[in-house]
């Protein structure tokens, strides 16, 4: 199959639903639309195209990395949430997938369950792009993707650790460890893991690549060697339960001594929002080794690259 056929019209709900060479192309394509805007260049490739863009949980990043993307693209992005559109008075989505598929060539949406991605998926002709599930964050992935290829020169081979909220985030990097030859250690306190969905996927998927995917309550053991250093709130959107996830994740803080269990020349990363205090300290997000900056900027790169390839 062309590369055009494989991503022409296709939903962009989960990594785990693209090969590491469908990856690499995405990438190639960020790292160009990067060049390109460093340089001024126009690149309306999506001139007239028209993107709804529905969120029902806040952001900053994701929001404006997109709307920003859409315009350097050349089309027009329409921003709503379910709270101020007729579904939070009951509508179906199947009724506004299908309206919102008549005015739109995408829609990029921020959510709780990753089913109702799906359901939109299922009833929209044109493609769906997860900005946010609680399962998974798959821009977030690729700008990662992108950000490790730019700062350590290649994917496979780096050792990545991620300390925090074991959710959306930590499972989006397991899926792209195990794709793209990382060895991956999630750091957790006892009682707490990933979707058994995502272990057994990114356990069959590092077992064929011969790379570790590994979950521990050591920390030390998870943040030795590491390339990689990856923090993540203790307390994602949605949960309640604030106060006793900050006291049982306390002891997996990032601060000058754990990062310095790993690489001199690792790396610190984190999705953003931080929370200083908490899952890193000021002086590791401030720090001579954070990325979290170039990070961020990558989204937008990353997300144009999704958006020129699958909107038709
Ligand atoms: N990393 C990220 O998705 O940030 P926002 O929640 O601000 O969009
Ligand atoms: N795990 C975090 C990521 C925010 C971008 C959350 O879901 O709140």
């Amino acid at each position: 199959m062309s590369m055009k056929d494989r991503f022409r019209g296709k939903d962009f709900l989960t990594l785990m639903d693209f090969t590491p060479i469908e990856i690499n192309y995405i990438l190639d394509l960020a790292f160009e639309f990067k060049r390109m805007r460093m340089m001024k260049e126009p690149h309306e490739y999506l001139r007239g195209r028209t993107i709804a863009m529905v969120f029902e949980k806040h952001s900053t990043r994701t929001r404006f990395s997109f709307q920003a993307g859409i315009a350097h693209l050349g089309a027009q992005s329409f921003y709503s949430t379910p709270q101020t559109m007729q579904l939070a008075r009951g509508e179906p989505i199947k009724d506004t997938a299908r309206i919102l598929d008549r005015y739109c060539d995408a829609l990029v949406i921020r959510t709780y369950g990753q089913e109702i991605v799906e359901e939109y998926a299922e009833f929209m002709k044109n493609p769906v792009i997860n900005a946010l599930t609680n399962l998974t964050h798959p821009c977030q992935g690729l700008a990662d993707m992108l950000t490790i290829r730019e700062r350590k020169g290649k994917i496979a081979g780096n050792k990545l650790v991620y300390v925090g909220d074991p959710y959306n985030v930590c499972q989006t990097l397991m899926v792209c460890s195990s794709l793209m030859g990382m060895d991956c250690y999630v750091a957790v306190p006892k009682g707490w893991a990933p979707a058994k969905v995502i272990v057994d996927f990114t356990e069959e998927n590092a077992k064929k690549r011969g790379t570790e995917m590994v979950v521990t309550d050591d920390l030390e053991e998870a943040v030795k060697d590491a390339d990689v250093v990856y923090a993540n709130t203790f307390h994602s959107m949605g949960h309640k339960d604030i106060e006793e996830r900050k006291k049982a994740f306390a002891a997996y803080q990032i601060n000058d001594e754990t990062l310095g269990w790993a690489k001199p020349d690792a790396i610190f990363m984190h999705c953003l929002p931080g929370y200083r205090g908490e899952e890193m300290t000021d002086s590791v997000i401030e720090g001579p080794q954070s990325a979290v900056f170039d990070e961020g900027e990558n989204r937008m790169h990353t997300e144009k690259a999704v958006l020129a390839l699958v909107v038709a």
